[in-house]
């Protein structure tokens, strides 16, 4: 019996396997429809519940510098999200997450502890410089994960482009990723910087990190 368990405790899962892959390779990846359109239309229903709710505020940078130069960094209203007080949709969520997670560790000893996530919406017109996310002197993040939840029928015109800015043979090279419904981004946050695009219509995400210790 135990044996059995055993086995199928380790039934590979390839879509985690690509996403280990591609991480080692190239530093990110990219999944299409992690989330289901259902799952997306509940996520995004949930965040725009919360953002009527007068619930955001406007992100903050690093350190706290004066309201004027983080608006210049970055534009986005975002709701931290409390696992432990998830209602259901946000449970779909997590759970989702959390296998993902155990699977990192299993498989890869990733050693990943802790998790943050939040909502983040961006008006019209915002957008988020360049940046690390470890400049917030958060050592411990490992993974980025970004999560859209745009509208169906998201078009690359929206604006809200995620560029990647990857090394290679210390060239430096682009990778322009739109923020399509149920598509998914796994980064190394220590390693690369990116940056959001201005927006042209209102853009929907849940964003956070894989942490360690
Ligand atoms: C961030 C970030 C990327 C995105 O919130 O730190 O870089 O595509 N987000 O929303
Ligand atoms: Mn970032």
């Amino acid at each position: 019996m135990d044996q059995l368990f055993e086995a199928i405790d380790f039934v590979e899962n390839s879509l985690y396997e690509k996403i280990i892959n591609d991480i080692s390779m190239q530093q990110y990846s990219i999944v299409e429809n992690f989330f289901s359109n259902d799952e997306v239309s509940i996520l995004r229903e949930s965040l725009l519940n919360k953002h009527e709710e007068d619930t955001f505020k406007k992100a903050a940078i690093g350190n706290r510098v004066n309201e004027t130069i983080a608006k210049s960094i970055r534009g986005d209203m975002i709701l931290w999200i409390d696992e432990s007080k998830a209602d259901t949709k946000e449970r779909l969520f997590f759970d989702k997450i959390n296998d993902l997670v155990l699977y990192l560790n299993k498989t890869c000893f990733m050693g990943i502890l802790q998790k943050e996530f939040h909502y983040a919406l961006y008006p019209e017109g915002t957008f988020y410089k360049r940046h690390l996310d470890t400049f917030q002197n958060d050592d411990r993040r490992k993974l980025s994960f970004v999560c859209y939840l745009n509208e169906e029928g998201w078009l690359p015109e929206n604006g809200g482009e995620l560029v990647l800015y990857l090394n290679n043979d210390r060239q430096e090279t682009e990778k322009v990723i739109y923020p399509f419904p149920g598509r998914v981004v796994v980064f190394e946050s220590q390693i690369l910087e990116h940056e959001v695009k201005p927006v042209k219509t209102e853009r929907m995400s849940i964003t956070g990190w894989l942490k360690t210790r």
